[in-house]
């Protein structure tokens, strides 16, 4: 029987399995993280952690780990992991890909034709009474989204999603820009390869998809949103600190760029007071862009896989890379 650490409420049937095959499970029932001091504490005696994205497993947690064997995220990004503190010590890291890629890429949808079509702000004067008479002339004029340019930055998986959903769906052009060619999905959706400048000056969407790492924080600064047309929507659900949140601010407040789509933020849950009272000018979600019951079940469940497979002593199937 081994201890399993859960830092998130999980849904009953993850647990199940567990308990179902023998092992003793710890969980936060709280819908809150685990307090860091409870993780601490509980990572004792672990022989297997299931975290969220929001916990920060560094080498001062994993030092005190006497038992630890694996570190299952509960998420595809996993910068909230020491992975080389895991590999020194001999502790599997493993992320839940591919089953969160569709919802992702559909909630990426939203925020773009919300911010193009102002539909949160719109919903807002619907319900303070400000329905008037229908006019040619709307206060709440939108842009179109079908048949304009979609700028991808990281054509990975959740990039080449949103990517199929603008080209088929949308017919809208698509460029991209990633650490290498995507020559798959160059020749599914007619992508363009481009430099990230040539993207940025171009696109009337730009869609952040790359992972948080040393070389893609605040990959989009005040330089770059000055190549931005002043008419192009940026839209992150990857992670907050690849953009510059201040410079988004004032590049938003100088109208050189339209708005902004935003599921991430640099300091969750702390979200800039400028990004809220920018109101008209931006859509802001809550970390939400594999939140659909259907998917967050799936993630659950394959974290619950990787740590049976690898207390049963094989490989678990969904390692993070350099594992
Ligand atoms: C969520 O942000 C994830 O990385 O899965």
């Amino acid at each position: 029987m081994a201890s399993i650490l859960i830092s998130g409420r999980i849904f009953t049937d993850s647990v199940d399995r567990l308990v179902g095959a023998g092992h003793a499970v710890t969980h936060q029932t709280e819908h809150t993280p685990m307090r860091r001091e409870d993780l601490l504490e509980g990572i004792r005696t672990a022989d297997a952690l299931i975290c969220m994205a929001s916990d920060r497993i560094d080498a001062d947690l994993l030092d005190r780990a006497a038992n630890l064997r694996i570190v299952a995220n509960v998420a595809v990004g996993y910068e909230n992991i020491d992975t080389e503190a895991a590999r020194h010590r001999g502790i599997s890291v493993t992320h839940t890909p591919d089953v969160l890629t569709e919802t992702t890429a559909d909630l990426t949808i939203a925020l773009l034709l919300a911010v193009a079509r102002q539909i949160a702000a719109a919903d807002r004067d619907v319900r303070e009474g400000e329905f008037g008479a229908w006019g040619l002339i709307q206060p709440r004029m939108g842009v179109d989204v079908h048949g304009k340019i979609l700028g991808i930055i990281g054509m990975g998986r959740i990039g080449t999603a949103v990517a199929r959903r603008g080209h088929h769906g949308f017919g809208m052009t698509v460029l991209y820009h990633n650490r290498g060619r995507n020559l798959a999905g160059e020749r599914e959706l007619g992508a363009t390869y481009v430099s990230l400048n040539r993207l940025l000056q171009q696109s009337d969407f730009v869609c952040v998809h790359v992972p948080m790492t040393p070389s893609t924080d605040h990959m989009l600064g005040a330089a770059e949103f000055r190549l931005m047309k002043k008419t192009a929507f940026l839209i992150n659900v990857a992670r907050g600190s690849v953009v510059d949140e201040h410079a988004l601010v004032d590049a938003l407040h100088a109208g050189s760029i339209a708005g902004a789509g935003l599921d991430v933020y640099e300091n969750e849950p702390s979200v800039h007071p400028d990004l809220i009272a920018l109101k008209d000018r931006t859509v802001l979600l809550p970390h939400i862009g594999s939140a659909t019951e259907e998917t967050r079940r799936a993630m659950a469940r394959m974290a619950v896989e990787n740590v049976l497979a690898k207390l049963n002593g094989q490989r678990p199937p969904n390692l993070v890379e350099g594992f």
